[in-house]
């Protein structure tokens, strides 16, 4: 053989190989999160800033960060989130990471896309309970964010387009890849082990996947809560109805994302399921019909732990300080 050939045989089947896994890839109903890419930086700074900020809210002390905490899996690990004046919502609140791969916001996705729901909480009574016109007003009284507004978005004012842009770019990098379940997917099959291999082939062949697909494992279907048996919720909440008026979306919820699921307790829109093991539980009896053994129980929760990915590590921001004419919060009026 001559070296050239050699090498062009050698390099065929390199790419054999690397087609190989991929059909493999392609193959499974689950294919893993590649981390953010095409960012803007400086406008995901900002937004990193403002995603800190509880200067956002009327009491000046609640941030989104208080509700999606980043150091804990991006949730607040309450059964429903507690706002303004210490008012309990009515649901618990979902994950923001990976919440860029949603096909829409909120459990009934009643936003379209994450700067669609960015403005909500912070005029929202029961959460950050603040007016976006307040909220600029402060952003406007502060030096340095004019500065950075201004640097980011080339205008001479601040509004809440800026505002709702630069947090949907920083949720963007929130994203969890390598995970070890990605690893296993990316072709490292030591990356499971034998139990966690078979929790996996348990959520596929007892019908997990038919909801719970995709690189998220969730958010991009709504679906009954209760199709085998009814859920009785601890919520008010009915689901997509309130934003399709259909009686058939009644109870219909965003299919929460199973990433990173083990950091997210407790489960489900009402918050009601404080363990993995229950939820799966549930989970079988209500969406399938299926009563899981101990053991396989065991098993499934052991896979859906394996989808940990690495969390979003950056320096804690420095927020620029309030000016004298920064108005002041006003706690308990
Ligand atoms: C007081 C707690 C609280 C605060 C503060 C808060 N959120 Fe939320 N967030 C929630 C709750 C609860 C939901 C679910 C509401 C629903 O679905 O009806 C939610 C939903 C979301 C979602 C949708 C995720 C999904 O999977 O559907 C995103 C994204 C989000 N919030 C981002 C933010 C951002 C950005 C801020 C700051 C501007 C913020 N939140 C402030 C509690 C909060
Ligand atoms: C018919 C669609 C469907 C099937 C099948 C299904 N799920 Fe779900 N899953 C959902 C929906 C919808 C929710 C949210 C329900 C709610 O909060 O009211 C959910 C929620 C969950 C949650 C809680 C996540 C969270 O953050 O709150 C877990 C865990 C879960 N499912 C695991 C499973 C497992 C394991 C199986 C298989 C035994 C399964 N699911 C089968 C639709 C489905």
């Amino acid at each position: 053989m001559s070296p050239r050939f050699v090498l062009l045989a050698v390099a065929a089947a390199a790419s054999l190989a690397t087609m190989g896994t991929l059909r493999a890839q392609a193959a499974e109903p689950i294919q893993p999160i590649v981390p953010a890419q095409q960012v803007n930086l400086g406008m995901v700074e900002l937004g990193k800033k403002l995603y800190f900020d509880p200067r956002l809210s009327k009491s000046g002390f609640i941030s989104c960060n208080s509700c999606h905490n980043l150091s804990m899996g991006g949730t607040d690990n309450i059964k429903t989130s507690i706002g303004d004046k210490w008012q309990q919502g009515p649901i618990n609140a979902p994950t923001v990471l990976n919440s860029s791969l949603n096909l829409a916001q909120f459990w009934d996705g009643r936003a379209a896309d994450l700067k669609a729901q960015a403005g909500g909480p912070i005029a929202n009574p029961g959460e950050m309970a603040f007016t976006h016109t307040l909220a600029i007003g402060v952003l406007e009284s502060i030096p340095a964010y004019k500065r950075e507004f201004k640097q980011v978005f080339a205008k001479d004012k601040i509004d809440i387009d800026q505002v709702t842009l630069a947090i949907a770019e920083f949720e963007k990098t929130l994203v969890t890849p390598n995970a070890r379940f990605d690893q296993w997917l990316l072709g490292r099959k030591d990356a499971l082990t034998a139990d966690e291999l078979a929790g996996y082939n348990l959520f596929k062949t007892s019908g997990c996947v038919a909801c719970h697909n995709g690189p998220a494992v969730g958010g991009n279907s709504f679906q009954k809560m209760g199709v085998v048996a009814p859920y009785k919720a601890s919520s008010p909440a009915e689901g997509r109805i309130a934003v399709t008026g259909k009686d058939a979306d009644r109870f219909n919820f965003k299919v929460p994302t199973l990433r990173n699921v083990e950091l997210t307790y407790p489960y489900f829109h009402d918050g009601a399921a404080n363990t993995l093991p229950e939820a799966v539980d549930v989970m079988g009896k209500l969406q399938l019909g299926k009563t899981f053994t101990k053991d396989e129980n065991g098993k499934i929760v052991a896979f859906l732990k394996t989808l940990t990915g690495d969390q979003p590590s950056f320096t804690l921001p420095v927020l620029p300080p309030s000016s004298d004419a920064t108005p002041r919060p006003t706690p308990f009026k």
